[in-house]
């Protein structure tokens, strides 16, 4: 039987190949495993060889030691593949497919999924609604920042690539499929973009830079990218938004009058989440900065899509009711200007299929505007660590050598 190697947590500050079991179609116990979901068959399941998997800030928040992951978690949620061998119940999708994995798991059957949110599927995570590969308190679904990895499920979530040729020469651009695009763009739509709008992401890593492409792609007049990063930032302007460097401008609505003339925007989407830095030089970790920012700098009416991560358990926070997820939210200015807000993780089947298309079209250009950038399953531990320094680029991992360079 082949073998299989994956990128593994093993303490806050490290992760590291090891070598893993080859899937079955079947849940195993394992680090993270839920006990109630040990012994999971998954006739309805596939086999993927992974072609590209990505790192993700949201795997950052574990590896931090900012959740309660467990040693020896299997990470990757950002899977595309092709598919090696399929389950006795999986009737459309076959063995050769080239297919995005969305990172929610999601079953197809229960009222969530009807209703098109498979971001809160009933039926895979024990613990609560919604789940995903390789995840702290998401059932202990095997991760696939590895060479091989089952999927559950196959047929109602596997979005096939139509051309595998053509495919594997857009890979780089369809690789973010399985997150971080849908992510971004979920976060443009939550917010409310249209031709026109005038927009500010909180954020320029993967996701604020995939938020900010999104948004041009929706028609948005202008749109202003906020971070305390430079690199990052200066990665935001390559492709045409305007930026603010939050740790020299504090002062966020005065930049956003200096570009805009006024110092509100229609639309604001926060791809920062829990691990918020205050802005300022001086400033230490603030969680709760960029959701009230984001209500001030809103106009009334205006609609927030809020797609950075939020936790209802954080170890390493600032203070005991942050620790718990409570934060200090100015919930009445938000009230006041009847602002609307879209919570929670990405429903990735919304949006997968059509962004796929405009990215085989030439519409969307996402490996460039996130700055993906190709290595080896050795080089992941480094590459973690460069991520985590900031470096303005999106991890996108090529466990057998499968891309061609
Ligand atoms: N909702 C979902 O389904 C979903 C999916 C993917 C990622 N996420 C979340 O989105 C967030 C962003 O992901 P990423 O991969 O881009 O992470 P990242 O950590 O690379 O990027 C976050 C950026 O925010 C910046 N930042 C910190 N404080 C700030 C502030 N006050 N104002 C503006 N910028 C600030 C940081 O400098 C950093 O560049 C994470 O919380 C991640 O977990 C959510
Ligand atoms: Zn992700
Ligand atoms: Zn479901």
């Amino acid at each position: 039987m082949a073998g299989n190697r994956a990128i593994v947590f093993v303490e806050p500050g490290k992760v590291e190949v090891r070598d893993i079991s080859y899937p079955d179609l079947i849940l195993r116990d394992g680090p993270g495993v839920n006990p109630l979901n040990v012994g999971r068959k998954c006739e309805h399941g596939v086999i993927i060889k992974v072609i590209t998997t990505n790192i993700c800030g949201s795997d950052q928040h574990m590896v931090r030691g900012r959740t309660t992951a467990p040693s020896g978690l299997v990470l990757g949620h950002e899977i595309t593949g092709e598919v090696i061998e399929v389950g006795r119940d999986v009737e459309f999708i076959k063995k050769g497919d080239l297919v995005s994995v969305p990172f929610n798991i999601a079953c197809g059957r229960c009222r969530n999924c009807r209703e098109r949110n498979t971001n809160v599927c009933s039926n895979v995570n024990p613990d609560r609604p919604g789940s995903a590969y390789g995840y702290v308190d998401m059932g202990g679904w095997v991760g696939g920042q590895s060479e091989y990895v089952m999927v559950p499920y196959a047929d109602f979530q596997l979005l096939k690539f139509p051309d595998k040729e053509r495919a594997m020469e857009k890979i780089l651009d369809l690789t973010m499929l399985s997150d971080i695009f849908p992510t971004g763009y979920h976060g443009a739509v939550s917010a409310g973009v249209k031709p026109g709008s005038t927009v500010y992401v909180a954020g320029a890593g993967p996701v604020g830079l995939a938020a900010a492409h999104s948004a041009q792609l929706l028609g948005a007049a202008v749109v202003i990218v906020g971070d305390l990063n430079s690199e990052r930032l200066a990665q935001a302007r390559s492709f045409g938004c305007e930026t603010v460097n939050l740790r020299e401008h504090p002062n966020l609505g005065e930049q956003i009058d200096q570009i805009l003339g006024v110092p509100e925007v229609d639309c604001a989407i926060d791809c920062v989440g829990f691990e918020a830095h205050g802005h300022g030089h001086a400033h230490g970790e603030a969680p709760a900065t960029v959701l009230n920012s984001i209500m001030q700098v809103t106009r009334a009416g205006g609609r927030l899509g809020i797609p950075g991560l939020y936790v209802t358990g954080d170890p390493g926070a600032v203070d005991d009711d942050a620790k718990v997820g409570t934060l200090k939210i100015r919930f009445g200015l938000g009230w006041a200007k009847s602002h609307t807000f879209v919570t929670g993780q990405t429903p990735v089947m919304q949006y997968n299929r059509e962004l796929m298309t405009a990215i085989l079209s030439g519409k969307a250009q996402i490996a460039k505007a996130v700055n993906a950038t190709l290595i080896s399953i050795d080089q992941a531990p480094g590459a973690y660590t460069e991520f985590d320094r900031g470096a303005s680029k999106k991890f996108v991992i090529d466990p057998h050598g499968s891309v061609r360079r």
